[in-house]
C-alpha cells in the first residue's frame, strides 16, 4: 500500500538520504515529501533526486517557526487526509569558533522546540500503523546527565510543555554562564539530546493506548557517527563515519518493519538496539 512520508531538514546530510532511500523503497505511488526551510536549497536537493530517477516532493518547513509548521500540517492533511512516516530530522549546527552561550538560543528553538512543533502538529496526522520518529542521538540518554536533574525529564510525570520551560531556562542558564555550575553538561548538544528524547517518551506515553490499538510507533533513532558537514568539524578521525547513504539505510529500518509487537515504541533506537534510558 501506498505511503505518505515526510522528512525535515532534508535539503542536504541524512536528511537528503533519508528523503532518496524513502523514493526508492516506498511502494509505488507513495508520496516523499523533502522538507527544506530554505526554497532554493530545497529545490536544488529535489532536481538531483530527480535526475537519479527519484519523484520526492518539496515542501518549504522552517521548524523554527509555528506557522510555517501548522501551514505544511495542513495541507497534508487535505491533501492526503492523514501521514503515514514522519520524521523529525532537522537540526542547527554548531559551530566552533562561536561561543555556546551564542548560539543556545538558536540550538535549542530549532532542535527541541522544533521536534515538539512537529510533534503537536503531525502526531494527529498519524494514519494506523504509522510512524513519528525522531532523529536524536545516543546523547540523548540519562546515563549522560548528573542525577540531580534526572526529574526534569522523568517521562513517567512531565508534560511536553513542561519539558519545554526546562529547555527554556536551560537556554537562559547557558546565556548566563550558569548551567555547568548547576550541574548541567559543558556541551549543549546532550541535554538537546536527552530533552528530545524525553519529549519522544513523553508523547509515547501519552499515545500509549492508542498507539497498541493502532499500530502506531513512536520512537527515536540514533544514526551513530555519519559524515555530514555538521560533524565533521567535530571529529579529527571520519574514518569510521558512516555515509548519509549507509546511515540512512541503517536507521530506516524501522520503517519497513512489518507493525506488529514487538516494536520499540518509546524507545532510542541504534543500529537495531535499543540505547537504555537510565
Ligand atoms: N552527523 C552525525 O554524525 C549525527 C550523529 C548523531 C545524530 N545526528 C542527528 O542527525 C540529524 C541530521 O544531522 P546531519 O548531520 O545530517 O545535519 P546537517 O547536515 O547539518 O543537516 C541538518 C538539516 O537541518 C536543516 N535545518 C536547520 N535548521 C532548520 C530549521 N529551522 N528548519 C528546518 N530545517 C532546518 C538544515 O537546513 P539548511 O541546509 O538550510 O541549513 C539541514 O538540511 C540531526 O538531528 C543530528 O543531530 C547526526
Amino acid at each position: 500500500m501506498s505511503k505518505i512520508a515526510l522528512v525535515t531538514g532534508a535539503n542536504q546530510g541524512l536528511g537528503y538520504a533519508m528523503v532518496a532511500r524513502l523514493c526508492q523503497d516506498l511502494p509505488a505511488g507513495s508520496a516523499v515529501y523533502l522538507a527544506a526551510r530554505d526554497p532554493a536549497r530545497g529545490e536544488a536537493a529535489v532536481a538531483t533526486l530527480r535526475a537519479q530517477g527519484l519523484e520526492p516532493s518539496l515542501a518549504r518547513l522552517d521548524v523554527t517557526d509555528d506557522a510555517s509548521v501548522e501551514a505544511l500540517a495542513e495541507t497534508v492533511a487535505r491533501q492526503h487526509g492523514g501521514i503515514d512516516i514522519v520524521i523529525s530530522n532537522a537540526a542547527a549546527r554548531m559551530v566552533k569558533d562561536r561561543p555556546q552561550a551564542a548560539q543556545v538560543r538558536t540550538f535549542i528553538d530549532t532542535n527541541n522546540h522544533g521536534t515538539y512543533r512537529m510533534i503537536r502538529a503531525f502526531g494527529p496526522l498519524l494514519r494506523d500503523g504509522g510512524q513519528l520518529l525522531v532523529v536524536a542521538s545516543a546523547f540523548g540518554s540519562l546515563r549522560n546527565l548528573d542525577p540531580r536533574l534526572h526529574h526534569h525529564f522523568d517521562p513517567a510525570t512531565r508534560s511536553l510543555e513542561d519539558i519545554e520551560r526546562v529547555m527554556d531556562e536551560y537556554v537562559a542558564l547557558v546565556e548566563r554562564g550558569e548551567a555547568e555550575a548547576q550541574h548541567w553538561p559543558s556541551w549543549i548538544n546532550v541535554p538537546s539530546k536527552i530533552a528530545q528524547v524525553a519529549s519522544m517518551k513523553v508523547y509515547a506515553r501519552q499515545r500509549q493506548d492508542e498507539a497498541a490499538r493502532r499500530g502506531l510507533l513512536i520512537a527515536a533513532l540514533c544514526p551513530g557517527l555519519v559524515d555530514t558537514d555538521a560533524s565533521r568539524p567535530w571529529f579529527d578521525d571520519m574514518s569510521a563515519a558512516q555515509s548519509p547513504e549507509e546511515a540512512a539505510k541503517n536507521v530506516l529500518w524501522i520503517c519497513t518493519q512489518p507493525a506488529e509487537p514487538p516494536l520499540p515504541y518509546g524507545e532510542l533506537v541504534q543500529h537495531r538496539r535499543l540505547i537504555s534510558w537510565l
